[in-house]
């Protein structure tokens, strides 16, 4: 989609749907006050009658103004002028794409960055535009046999904003946007595939198609002989049960000074998760093809990293394989040596996660990160403790884990810093080996986060466990893309910061 942002006035741009803020109650924006003095105030008679309340979210189609330069006017929903703020203005973004998707609008003027909360400035307010227009676009790359309905029409978005200064940051905020989404959309789509379809080797053969797309991204893809000769025994460990082979995929992106220490993501790739011999119960167990979100959404934000040409280096790191009961799998009560050198008592073969984590954490000290990430759906107890608004965060590193907030807010994709403290360490106490892979359910995210942090010592290391912001259930069943903005919000800043 080409999306521009300019200084026009609302009663003066042509296009198939100029876009309206109203504050309630019945309080019009500048810019709805400009079209609505062209059209012979029609706008505020829809408002007189009663007709649209302006509750942050609603929107209201008016498909024929006569004397307004745009055919269409779609008035959306603010709430009041007090509580207007960035999330709502996202919020209002999103509902209003959503509602011109339905329409037949190719070219969309939108007025909603023209007056702008506290909170938010024309260069955000640019990059949720165009994230929330390509968020409306998206489509699930579904295997229905119907034929597939007509793509919204939808190809343009134009952005009024102030003045010529806002216009110059929007228009980076909406070319920012355009990269985040895209990036995005790899998540996604690897996120909604089934997991017969979506293997190892599936995540394997995207990765490499991303290093064939941009010259900057480097891919390489280990087999099994590979990643046993590197003596992961704790990811082989949760392999094993399955026929499909796993895959460890390496990517490299260089945008950076040669020599600059990377930032490492390592993304968690269970293609399914069954729980193994600790058998998940059938209800929903179909989601569990998400438990490759992780991995997905380190694909995603090497996508967008090198959409933008980001002047920083980063290494990604996935371990990929299914997680199956079978007579080779591993059992409860099995002892892995990890590539550490640590060894593991797998008390339940459905903590998987953390198995194939320890050894691609281990693997990552070879690139001397600067700072290392990892992103993963770990834990029902993070899905319990912080539902599907907010990511968990651990991490006994101040500073990064103040950065990830503050990008988590910026970019309004929020996670929640939860404690890592060594006490936890007790619940995973062990008489066999080093320690066990589960510690009961108290504290389930944070005992798990801290199982990792035995494979990050020495380095700056920060767990995102997103568990139940990854994918949604419901009607709107399917991959969300997060944390790709917040983990692009992070490395800009890191970009800037140099
Ligand atoms: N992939 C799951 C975590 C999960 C559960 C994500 C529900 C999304 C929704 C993970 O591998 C898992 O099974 N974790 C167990 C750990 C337990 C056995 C200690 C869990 O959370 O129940
Ligand atoms: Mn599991
Ligand atoms: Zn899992």
């Amino acid at each position: 989609m080409e999306s521009k942002a300019v200084t026009t006035s609302a009663a003066d741009l042509r296009s198939d749907c100029a876009v309206l803020g109203i504050h309630e109650p019945r309080d019009l924006t500048a810019a709805a006050r400009a079209l609505d003095n062209e059209c012979g105030k029609r706008i505020s008679a829809v408002l007189a009658r009663g007709d649209f309340a302006a509750r942050l979210g609603d929107t209201q189609l008016l498909s024929e103004v006569p004397g307004s330069p745009s055919g269409r006017v779609l008035l959306v929903g603010l709430g009041p002028r007090k509580s207007f703020n960035r999330r709502a203005l996202r919020r209002a973004m999103l509902v209003a794409a959503q509602a011109l998707a339905r329409t037949g609008t190719r070219h969309a003027a939108s007025w909603l960055a023209h007056e702008l909360p506290a909170d938010v400035d024309p260069y955000y307010a640019g990059r949720f535009a165009a994230e929330t227009a390509a968020a409306a676009l998206y489509r699930i790359p579904d295997l229905k046999s119907a034929k597939r309905l007509p793509a919204p029409a939808l190809q343009k978005l134009t952005l009024g904003v102030a003045d010529g200064k806002a216009r110059n940051a929007a228009q980076r905020g909406l070319d920012h946007g355009a990269a985040i989404a895209s990036g995005q959309k790899v998540t996604r789509d690897l996120g909604n595939l089934p997991p017969n379809v979506c293997t190892p080797r599936y995540i394997a053969r995207t990765a490499r198609e991303l290093g064939r797309r941009h010259r900057s991204i480097r891919v390489r893809v280990l087999e099994e002989a590979a990643i046993e000769r590197l003596g992961m025994g704790s990811f082989l460990a949760v392999a094993r049960g399955s026929h499909e082979p796993p895959r460890f995929v390496i990517l490299e992106y260089r945008g950076g000074r040669r020599g600059a220490a990377p930032v490492a993501l390592v993304g968690k790739g269970i293609t399914f998760d069954s729980g193994g011999i600790s058998l998940k119960d059938p209800p929903g167990m179909d989601e569990m093809k998400f438990d490759m979100s992780g991995a997905a959404s380190v694909l995603g934000t090497f996508a967008a990293a090198a959409a933008l040409k980001l002047p920083i280096n980063l290494v990604g790191v996935v371990p990929a394989c299914e997680n199956m009961p079978s007579g080779h799998a591993t059992k409860p009560g099995d002892i892995v040596k990890s590539m550490s050198g640590q060894t593991v008592e797998v008390l339940n073969t459905d903590a998987e996660g953390r198995l194939i984590l320890a050894d691609a954490l281990t693997y990552v000290r070879r690139f001397k990160p600067a700072a290392v990430v990892d992103i993963a759906t770990l834990t029902g107890a993070c899905v319990v403790a912080l539902g599907a608004h907010y990511c968990g965060l651990m991490s006994p590193d101040d500073e990064l884990a103040a950065q990830l907030l503050t990008a988590s807010e910026r970019s309004d994709d929020r996670a929640w810093r939860m404690p890592i403290a060594d006490d936890y360490g007790e619940q995973l106490r062990s008489n066999f080996a080093d320690f066990a892979n589960t510690g009961g359910r108290e504290g389930g995210a944070i005992t798990a986060a801290w199982f990792l942090s035995r494979f990050t010592q020495g380095l700056r290391w920060a767990h995102l466990d997103i568990a139940g912001v990854a994918w949604l259930g419901g009607p709107q069943k399917g991959s969300t893309g997060r944390p790709v903005a917040l983990l692009v919000d992070f490395l800009l800043e890191r970009a800037r910061a140099r």
